[in-house]
């Protein structure tokens, strides 16, 4: 049975949604409290017994490798300053994993980004994790990758996770278009993704969510896709190809998805995450609802 090591971390967007604050640091370095986005997503893939991970970086991404890397003088700096217990805090981030690094030169899509890695997965299966989303399994639950590397251990085929969205919000997403296959509900063999489908079309309400597991054969779907809206190479299109000949599966779970390159839903995971903290909630919520109720400014 096949297992799997590597995932690649598409981290090269421009994150134009988040501008200004994107201009000269990247989206995916924006703090959720105290860590970064990429930090929690670095995190599932290793909770999700993944040992080698290969990001995909480009102009202005530096912080990115920096943030994964030793740093020196800040580590002479807090033992002068008697925090030493702060040393192993900022050391244990880059040893977690083997972590590697590829530049996309221009920001031609996803699927372009993804393909940058073909060499480096070496024919294996590989998981992709989106560097801009955090997933937020159900208390007691699987990390999300975990949930569909259990997908791809039963199936030995590609698998998508997707979550259900209410139908008013489908034109926002890639959707899926299946027919649940061996008595799981929700486990669907994959037909094919629609990409930003009108609500009375909609083949579901089964949105993608940013997770993946791929055989080798997406890298030449990738190849075969043709340049779509700006020039980019979507993944929807490679994976549409990659359907046609094999068996793709969808996977619906239960995880909540933070899309953080949109300002609403960084706000809210912020907002949900400094409120779950011993050391932030009890206050933040007491603050919130000062905010709400106009009651007593808390101190
Ligand atoms: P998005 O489409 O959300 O990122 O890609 P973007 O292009 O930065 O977004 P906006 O619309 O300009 O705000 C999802 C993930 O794929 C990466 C992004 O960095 C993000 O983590 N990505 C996207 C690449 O690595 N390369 C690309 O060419 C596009």
């Amino acid at each position: 049975m096949k297992q799997v090591r590597k995932a690649i971390i598409p981290a090269a967007g421009m994150g134009t949604r988040f501008l200004p604050a994107t201009k000269s640091m990247p989206k995916e370095m924006l703090p959720i409290v105290d860590k970064p986005v990429l930090q929690y997503v670095i995190e599932e893939a290793v909770n999700s017994g993944i040992d080698d991970i290969l990001i995909v970086t480009g102009r202005g991404k530096q912080a990115i490798e920096n943030h994964f890397d030793y740093n020196p003088d800040l580590e002479v700096f807090l033992r002068s300053a008697g925090k030493s217990d702060l040393i192993e805090l900022v050391r244990d981030i880059g040893e977690q994993a083997q972590i590697h690094y590829i530049r996309q030169k221009e920001q031609l899509g996803l699927g372009d980004a993804i393909r940058l890695g073909r060499h480096h997965m070496g024919g294996e299966p590989f998981a992709v994790l989106l560097g801009d989303t955090i997933i937020e399994p159900p208390h007691g639950q699987k990390p999300g990758l975990r949930q569909v590397l259990d997908a791809f251990e039963q199936t030995q085929s590609s698998v998508v996770a997707v979550h259900r969205v209410p139908m008013e919000w489908v034109s926002r997403y890639g959707v899926v278009d299946g027919e649940p296959e061996g008595g799981n509900p929700d486990l669907l063999r994959l037909r094919k993704l629609v990409e930003k489908p009108a609500m009375n079309v909609a083949p579901s309400n089964l949105a993608i969510a940013g997770r993946y597991v791929f055989t080798a054969e997406i890298f030449d779907c990738i190849d075969r896709t043709q340049r779509g809206v700006g020039g980019e190479i979507q993944l929807t299109d490679a994976m549409n190809l990659l359907a046609q000949d094999h068996p793709v599966y969808a996977l619906a779970w239960q995880a909540r998805r933070f899309d953080i390159g949109n300002r609403l839903e960084y706000a809210k995971c912020f907002l949900e995450f400094a409120l779950k903290r011993e050391d932030t909630g009890p206050k933040l919520l007491e603050h919130l609802k000062w905010l709400l109720e106009d009651g007593e400014q808390p101190v």
